[in-house]
């Protein structure tokens, strides 16, 4: 390490704005704030931007369905996003958004220094269109019969019942999944990013030969190996442009033309930085950003992001930074993926967790510590094992550091009326931790946070070993061994000292209160070896609790909760239909063309294997049905059985997973546990229609 402050700027992926942060957001958040911490800690001058990508298709609809502009959509989600971040511990230097006046100028300009080196190319490319929205489609907004195995309903990307991959024109059968109309194909002219011209560099690059000269692995090993498939297979042209409507910047000289919502994403980045130039007269944009004055300065640029999204980042970004003479990332970190107890997240098993949720029931401090316990430098998934995470925060944080003070402090207050030994009883031991900072610190800077902590762990044995060979609660109650008792607990208590400043990118709050409670000067990494001697400390607080494994029951039903609520909100094109202001009017011909008739439920049973699905057998009198309704998180069967309700009698029977469904039932409410089945009053019977 050099004695030069280093000028970083890192940045996380920005969260989009149509839905909150869940704990698999955390992982990625959690791993950089750790990271600028550490920078901070060691005294370089880090700087952490971050913003909400607010523009793109899903979020154009989802403020539709509510009923509100976009803008006071993206408005609500960044104050939610802020708040949720900032229980965390997450600490940006500044948090802005992609829908703002900074990232309009920064994309205008790599978009026309891109456009004016000959890198932007222009064809008219046919895509399908929904006449009755008046929009171009999107494949997730397009639905189907999957060519493969058969299943209706289907997206325009992929089957969920055979997992088939195709392209929208392979649907049978396609229909919007906004209007319900056929798409038609349509004809638009569209604006392409050719990637092909930056492939040596990119290599290069990859191959760690940055603008700068220097050297450095750019990316990660198993990162470096998907480019290399990615070169094989060839870079292709990018489509940056999308036509109205749209929420998004237009073109430059394009009417009705707006940039793709991922062009400015990541520019994003530099429009955070260039609002924070604005709030603060002590930062120079150039020097971070411009591809020879950010050479001159010296500056760092990494960017945090999770391994679904490499190809925007090392590829797309790299290439229009380039291609618009802005320096290149000195790295891009990829993590894994986030499961909950060995498994994918999901909302039926509760472990689908806002990060809301985890607030209302545990303590942020604890996640923040087993996530660093369980990353790596690499972009393997990572499990919450919450059996595992109560009994690492109990062992480690509650058993292990805090009992060192707690163990030692109050003999101090009591005996010696807060007052520490005026040297060391040990001082090689202390030398022992004041050492190990520099592996510790090697294993922070390389994003080796297990790594980390486990050393950190190994020296918390040590001091507590210390402590239970000198047996403080022994020699306490022996006459004339004052000095010894306040030498052995000055040791303990310096020996914590520095192993909280180990702790502190990870544990801030728990920094924090340490340094309230040892009355001292704010913990830094190089000031660790200066012992705390002669010195009146104040008196101690419990500094954390332990788990109780009941919260942790506790978070997963109420994240099944949550379910009910928030699937609705989901921006899920599904769903995107079922909530919109009914708009237009039918004929009487089309509502005498439905059948509706009073069922009785005659029996009702879950299905195995299905989420949310109840099995109805309904009796219409002269016949029986069966029918497959999503209702099962707002009914128990047995509640159903007996009742009546009124059902659809001729709608077309319909293949599911689960066998034939033969109808439906109808039913009121936003969905989930809110869904109410519609009942006729007293005097109906089996069979009557409806008129
Ligand atoms: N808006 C884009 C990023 C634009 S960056 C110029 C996006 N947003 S996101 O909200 O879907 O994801 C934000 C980050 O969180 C991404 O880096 C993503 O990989 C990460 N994660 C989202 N879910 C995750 C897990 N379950 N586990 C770990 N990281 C996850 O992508
Ligand atoms: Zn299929």
């Amino acid at each position: 390490m050099s004695d030069a402050r280093r000028k970083i700027l890192v940045t996380s992926a920005l969260p989009y704005a149509n839905g909150p942060i869940h704990i698999g957001h955390l992982v990625e958040y959690i791993q950089t704030d750790i990271w600028v911490r550490f920078q901070k800690l060691r005294g370089n001058d880090c700087l952490y931007v971050c913003a909400d990508d607010a523009h793109g298709t899903p979020i154009m609809l989802r403020a539709q369905q509510e009923g509100i502009a976009p803008e006071t959509l993206i408005d609500r989600i960044g104050m939610e996003h802020r708040a949720d971040f900032a229980a965390f511990g997450i600490e940006f230097d500044n948090y802005h958004s992609t829908h703002s006046d900074e990232n309009r100028e920064c994309s205008e300009l790599i978009y026309t220094r891109l456009r004016d080196a000959g890198h932007i190319a222009r064809r008219t490319i046919s895509q399908a269109f929904d006449p009755v929205k008046e929009m171009f489609l999107p494949d997730r907004f397009i639905k189907g019969t999957c060519p493969r195995c058969g299943t209706e309903e289907q997206y325009g990307d992929s089957c969920e019942s055979c997992g088939a991959t195709y392209s929208p024109t392979d649907l049978k059968d396609p229909v919007s999944a906004l209007s319900g109309a056929t798409p038609v194909q349509r004809e638009s002219e569209h604006f392409f990013f050719q990637l092909g011209d930056f492939e040596a560099m990119l290599r290069g690059w990859i191959g760690g030969e940055a603008s700068d000269g220097k050297h450095h692995p750019a990316i990660q090993p198993a990162i470096a190996a998907k480019l290399d498939e990615w070169f094989e297979t060839g870079l292709q042209d990018w489509d940056i442009s999308r036509d109205a409507p749209y929420f998004g910047f237009e073109i430059p000289d394009q009417p009705g033309k707006y940039f793709y919502v991922w062009l400015d994403a990541p520019i994003g980045y530099m429009g955070s930085f260039q609002h924070l130039c604005g709030l603060r007269d002590d930062l120079d944009f150039a020097a971070y950003w411009e591809r020879d004055a950010a050479e001159k300065a010296g500056t760092e640029l990494y960017h945090f992001i999770g391994k679904d999204i490499a190809y925007f980042h090392t590829l797309f970004w790299p290439a229009m930074l380039h291609g618009s003479g802005f320096r290149l990332p000195d790295a891009v970190f990829c993590h894994g993926f986030l499961t909950v107890n060995g498994q994918k997240m999901s909302k039926s098993r509760g472990t689908f967790i806002m990060a809301r949720t985890y607030l209302d029931h545990l303590d942020p401090q604890w996640l923040r510590y087993y996530f660093a316990t369980k990353l790596g430098n690499g972009i393997d998934d990572l499990d919450l094992n919450l059996d595992d995470f109560v009994q690492r925060v109990n062992s480690d944080l509650v058993g292990k550091v805090v009992n060192i003070a707690s163990r030692c402090a109050g003999f101090i207050t009591k005996r010696f009326d807060g007052r520490l030994a005026d040297s060391l009883a040990e001082p090689e031991l202390f030398d022992d931790f004041v050492n190990a900072g520099d592996t510790i610190a090697a294993a922070y800077e390389g994003r080796e946070y297990g790594k980390a902590m486990r050393e950190i762990m190994a020296l918390a044995d040590r001091a507590n070993q210390y402590i239970d060979e000198k047996k403080p609660w022994v020699v306490a109650k022996q006459e004339g061994k004052e000095a010894e008792l306040q030498a052995i607990c000055s040791m303990g208590l310096n020996l914590y000292r520095v192993l909280v400043t180990y702790l502190k990118p990870v544990l801030p709050t728990l920094a924090e209160q340490s340094e309230a409670f040892l009355h001292c000067p704010e913990l830094t990494w190089g000031h660790r070896d200066r012992a705390l001697l002669g010195h009146t400390i104040r008196k101690f607080k419990a500094l954390m609790q332990r788990v109780d494994p009941k919260a942790t029951e506790a978070l997963i039903d109420a994240s099944k909760d949550d379910l009910a609520k928030r699937d609705q909100a989901a921006a899920e094109p599904k769903k995107e239909t079922s909530m919109e202001p009914i708009a237009e009017t039918i004929s009487y011909d089309d509502f005498a063309k439905l059948d509706l008739r009073i069922a009785r439920i005659a029996a009702a049973e879950h299905v195995e294997g299905a989420d949310k699905l109840l099995k109805l057998t309904l009796d219409l009198g002269d016949e029986t049905r069966t029918v497959f309704a999503g209702i099962k998180a707002a009914y128990d069967p047995e509640t159903l059985v007996g009742r009546l309700t009124p059902m659809v009698a001729n709608l077309a029977p319909r293949k599911m997973r689960f066998g034939l469904s033969e109808g439906m039932v109808l039913a009121v409410g936003p969905g989930g546990k809110e869904l109410w089945l519609l009942s006729p009053d007293e005097g109906a019977a089996p069979g009557m229609k409806v008129k």
